[in-house]
C-alpha cells in the first residue's frame, strides 16, 4: 500500500512537484491545501485532483500521511512543526527555517516524535555536488582543504514579481530578508560532499544602495541593510569554507561550489568545471559530464551506459546529466518535468521512499539544520563588524555518528 500525501501550498514552486508526487508508484492519493480557494480549485482543476482541503490546519486533521510544505520562505519551520506533532511526516521546501529557535524546535520535534522529515535541497543533487561526493568517497580530494559554495541571483532577474506574489501587499517587509537567511543552496553542497559542518564563522554584509530601497532601514522585518553577503566559517573536518550569498550582483546567476583537497580539486566557474591535481596534464574537463539534457532511459543500467545504448532507449529522463543515476528513480517518471538541475525527481523519490520504507532520508533534519543556522548566525556576524561567532549544532542524525 502506498502513502497519502497533502501538498501544503499550491502556488509557483509547487507546479513543478504535484506531477511528481501524484505520478509516484508508493503514493496512493494527493490532497491539494491552499489558503487561497480560487488558485486551489483552478490547480485542482488543472492537475486533475478531487481532494482538496483549505488549509494546513485542516490538513493535518485529516489522514494524510505526509505534508509537503511548499509554502512561502518564512513560513516553513513552525509550519513543519504543526505537521509533525499532528503525526504526519514532512517534506519542506527550502529555507528550514529562519530564526534559530524554530529549528531547534524543529529538529526537538522530530526527535520526539520520530516522524520523517526532509528538507527540499536541490543543490544536494546538483550534478558538481553529486560528481564531488564519489570523489571524496573515493579518497581523490585527499584532506578538504577549502571549499567554496556561491548563490548569485539578482533582483533584475525575476526577483521582484516572485516576493510580490510570495508577500502580497507586504511584499517590501519580506523581500529584504538577510541574504544569510536563504543560505541552503550554497551550504548544503560543501556539508553534502565532505559531512563536515560549520563551526564558527565571520561574516561581512554589502550595505545595498539601490533605488528600490528594499534593503532601506526600517523597510524590511529584519531592519536589514546588506544585499549581498560573504562569510568565512571553520569547518569541523579542519578546513575553511567561504559563502557567498548575493542578491545584487552584475551576474547571470549560479549556484556552484568549488573544493580543494591535498591531493585534487574542483574547480567551477562561468568558464565552465574542472577536476585538476598535482599534474597540470592530467586535468578534466567536466563541462559534458555536469550538463542537464534529456537522456535515453534504459530499466537497469546507468545513465552513462545508457547515453550509449541510444536505439535501444524506452523513453526519456527531462533534463538529467551524465553523472545521475536515473535507474533508480521509478519509470513513471520518464517524460515528466524535472527543475533546477535534475534533482526534483530525486527529492521526491527520496521523500516517498523514506516515508513508505520508514528510512532516515538523505536530508534529514539534523542535515537541515546544519545548512540553515550557519546562516543565521554569519548574519548575527555581519552586523557585528564580522566578529567571529561560534554555530550551534544539534549533532548527527541518532545512529550515524561520525
Ligand atoms: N531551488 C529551490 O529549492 C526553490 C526554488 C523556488 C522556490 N523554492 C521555495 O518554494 C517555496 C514556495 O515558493 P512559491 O514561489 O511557490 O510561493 P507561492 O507564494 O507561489 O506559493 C505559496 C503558497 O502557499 C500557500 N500557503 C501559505 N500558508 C498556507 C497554509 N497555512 N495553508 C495552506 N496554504 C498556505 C499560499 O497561499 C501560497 O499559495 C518557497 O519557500 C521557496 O523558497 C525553492
Amino acid at each position: 500500500m502506498g502513502i497519502k500525501v497533502g501538498m501544503v501550498g499550491v502556488g509557483a514552486f509547487a507546479q513543478s512537484f504535484i506531477p511528481l508526487f501524484t505520478a509516484h508508484p508508493l503514493v496512493d492519493q494527493i490532497t491539494l491545501c491552499d489558503l487561497d480557494a480560487e488558485k486551489l480549485r483552478e490547480n485542482a482543476a488543472k492537475h486533475q485532483i478531487n481532494d482538496t482541503s483549505p488549509s494546513l490546519d485542516h490538513l493535518i486533521s485529516t489522514d494524510v500521511d505526509a505534508v509537503a510544505v511548499i509554502t512561502q520562505n518564512w513560513l516553513h519551520a513552525p509550519q513543519a512543526v504543526q505537521a509533525l506533532r499532528a503525526g504526519k511526516h514532512v517534506y519542506s521546501a527550502v529555507p528550514t527555517g529562519v530564526t534559530q529557535d524554530e529549528i531547534t524546535e524543529l529538529v526537538k520535534t522530530v526527535e520526539e516524535t520520530g516522524q520523517i522529515y526532509m528538507i527540499g535541497e536541490t543543490s544536494y543533487y546538483y550534478p558538481g555536488v553529486v560528481y564531488c561526493r564519489k570523489q571524496h568517497e573515493q579518497g581523490a580530494f585527499g584532506d578538504i582543504v577549502y571549499s567554496e559554495g556561491e548563490y548569485y541571483h539578482d533582483w533584475d532577474h525575476g526577483l521582484y514579481d516572485v516576493m510580490k506574489w510570495r508577500g502580497g501587499d507586504r511584499w517590501m517587509e519580506f523581500a529584504g530578508s538577510p541574504p544569510m537567511y536563504y543560505p541552503t543552496h550554497t551550504t548544503s553542497q560543501i556539508i553534502s560532499i565532505t559531512g563536515a559542518h560549520m563551526t564558527h564563522v565571520s561574516c561581512q554584509g554589502f550595505v545595498d544602495h539601490h533605488k528600490d530601497g528594499i534593503y532601506k532601514p526600517g523597510v524590511n522585518l529584519w531592519n536589514n541593510t546588506f544585499s549581498n553577503e560573504s562569510a568565512l566559517f571553520k569547518m569541523s573536518d579542519g578546513s575553511s569554507c567561504r559563502i557567498n550569498e548575493f542578491r545584487r550582483i552584475g551576474h547571470p546567476g549560479t549556484v556552484r561550489m568549488a573544493m580543494f583537497g591535498t591531493e585534487g580539486s574542483f574547480e567551477h566557474n562561468s568558464a565552465g568545471a574542472i577536476w585538476v591535481n598535482k599534474q597540470a596534464d592530467q586535468s578534466l574537463r567536466l563541462d559534458d559530464q555536469l550538463a542537464c539534457r534529456e537522456r535515453p532511459a534504459i530499466s537497469g543500467t546507468s545513465s552513462e551506459e545508457a547515453m550509449d545504448k541510444v536505439t535501444a532507449s524506452d523513453g526519456t529522463h527531462l533534463s538529467v546529466a551524465a553523472v545521475h543515476d536515473t535507474s533508480r528513480l521509478p519509470k513513471e517518471f520518464i517524460g515528466l518535468p524535472n527543475g533546477h538541475a535534475g534533482s526534483h525527481q530525486f527529492l521526491v523519490d527520496d521523500f516517498v521512499r523514506a516515508c513508505h520504507n520508514n528510512l532516515l532520508p538523505p536530508n534529514n533534519v539534523w542535515m537541515a539544520a546544519r545548512y540553515a543556522i550557519p546562516g543565521i548566525i554569519a548574519h548575527d556576524s555581519a552586523c557585528q563588524g564580522g566578529v567571529l561567532l561560534e554555530i550551534p549544532d544539534y549533532g548527527d542524525p541518532p545512529g550515524k555518528g561520525r
